[in-house]
């Protein structure tokens, strides 16, 4: 048992919470939107809602990327063989990469050649990334649905390493994403 009590920074916390709680509503709305069309988005309102949340992403991962760079994060639990750390930290880089830019920008893309608005939290509109292309449509358009399905299984895979690690190895890694308790 690891009981290392190194944890990431208040603001990478919070940061991590707010966005994967975003994150996973934006993944359920994406579903909805698209396979309960009739039942739950006949006017599109769960669409706009889907792209008004999940485009707040682009700014919320500025901000995360600068905080990470400038700021420390706890080690592996030694127990972890330095193959097993790699992967670690390969799928972090693969979450920052394709979870949290390449697919909220997928979808910037595919609204952009479709020549329909994205409004940023409901309040300022973002300008296209590209210039309207019917020809594109389909390409953007499966490209956003086959990255949000890959990165379906990437979280879900990321969320079963974290209980792993805190209920089968017992060890700090869920607990260094956690605030601190207060007696600590
Ligand atoms: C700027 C950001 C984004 C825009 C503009 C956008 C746009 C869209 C649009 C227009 C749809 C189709 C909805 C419909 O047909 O009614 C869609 C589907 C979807 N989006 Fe996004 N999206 C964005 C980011 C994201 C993010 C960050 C996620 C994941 C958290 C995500 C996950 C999905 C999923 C799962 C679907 C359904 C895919 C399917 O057809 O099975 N999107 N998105
Ligand atoms: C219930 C859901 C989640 C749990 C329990 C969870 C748990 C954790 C834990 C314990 C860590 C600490 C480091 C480690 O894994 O080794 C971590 C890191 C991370 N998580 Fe999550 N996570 C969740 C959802 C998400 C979501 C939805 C995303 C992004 C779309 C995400 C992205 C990341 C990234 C990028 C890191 C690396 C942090 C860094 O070192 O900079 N997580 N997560």
């Amino acid at each position: 048992m690891d009981t290392s009590s190194a944890r990431y920074t208040r603001t990478a916390q919070w940061l991590h919470w707010g966005m994967a709680a975003l994150w996973i509503l934006s993944w359920v709305l994406g579903i909805l939107a698209t396979h309960w069309r009739e039942a739950l988005n006949p006017t599109h309102g769960l669409t706009i809602l889907h792209k008004a949340l999940a485009s707040s992403l682009l700014i919320l991962i500025v901000v995360r990327i600068a905080w990470r760079l400038t700021h420390p994060v706890p080690a592996l639990p030694s127990h972890m063989s330095p193959l097993m750390q790699r992967a670690a930290h390969m799928g972090h880089l693969l979450l920052y990469v394709v979870a949290l830019i390449a697919l909220p920008v997928s979808g910037w893309y595919w609204s952009s050649v479709a020549d329909k608005p994205i409004l940023l939290l409901g309040l300022v509109q973002l300008p296209p990334l590209v210039a309207p292309d019917p020809d594109l449509y389909g390409l953007a358009k499966i490209i956003h649905q086959w990255t949000a399905w890959f990165c379906g299984a990437l979280i879900g895979g990321h969320i079963l390493v974290a209980l792993k690690h805190h209920w089968v190895d017992k060890d700090s890694v869920l607990r260094s994403m956690l605030p601190k308790p207060s007696s600590d």
